[in-house]
């Protein structure tokens, strides 16, 4: 049953939460080999830690060049990758597959009347990619990157760009993220926050609740109990 939207404004991060980081790595298993789980956990560990570093040091990089540098770690780390492997894996970075349920979700609260958003670290080319790859482009109303601001999420600057395009208040904004550290960062900020916890994980910065945990962006469908 359709109820009305809870909230004017539905962001989400991208990576994790509507585009699943690790299908990149899963696409080429085969090549990659045994050490497949290791490298693509270790490219997105990297990855994060060389956006948060660059941040507090000033010393912005755009999130592109942080996954390429993040990925020849990790690939060092597991003992090396072939050059053609390295190119496969951050083009298939480019077309990650979207979670199955994000299509069906983004249409469901525009047809309530609410206005959909991204609001992620990744530079505007590759989320464009991301976006259209996945076919999500006529289902958004927004795609934010802290790109002009060359500084990265949990920073509050970074989270203001929803309020400066939408001319929303924090209060009025869901926002949806499956990486507990953006949750943290975005109930600082004052977004009403919901965590995807996909995998269950344990909780953090027990003092930065979200508002609601689901186990898939589906239940932002339902009414809150
Ligand atoms: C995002 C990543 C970092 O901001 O999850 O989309």
């Amino acid at each position: 049953m359709a109820t009305d939207p809870l909230y004017s404004v539905y962001v989400f991060d991208a990576y994790g939460t509507l585009f699943d980081v690790h299908s990149a790595v899963a696409r080429h298993r085969g090549a990659v080999g045994p050490t497949a789980d290791v490298l693509s956990e270790t490219w997105r560990t990297k990855q994060l830690e060389y956006a948060w570093t660059r941040t507090l040091m000033g010393r912005y990089r755009d999130f592109w060049a942080l996954t390429e540098e993040a990925l020849d770690v990790a690939a060092a780390r597991v003992g090396g990758l072939a050059p053609e492997l390295r190119v496969l894996l951050l083009d298939a970075y480019l077309e990650l597959a979207a979670y199955p349920e994000v299509v069906g979700v983004l249409t469901a609260l525009r047809a309530r009347g609410a206005k959909t958003a991204i609001l992620s670290n990744g530079s505007p080319d590759m989320l464009d990619a991301a976006i259209s790859a996945a076919g999500l482009a006529p289902l958004l109303d927004a795609a934010l990157s802290v790109d002009p601001l060359r500084l990265f999420k949990t920073d509050p600057r970074a989270y203001a760009l929803v309020g400066e395009r939408f001319g929303a208040a924090p209060h009025e904004v869901s926002f949806q993220s499956s990486n507990r550290w953006d949750v943290a960062g975005a109930a600082a900020f004052g977004f009403r926050t919901v965590w995807i916890n996909r995998a269950g994980a344990p909780d953090e910065y027990a003092d930065l609740p979200p508002e609601r945990v689901l186990d898939s962006l589906g239940g932002l469908l339902a009414s809150p109990s």
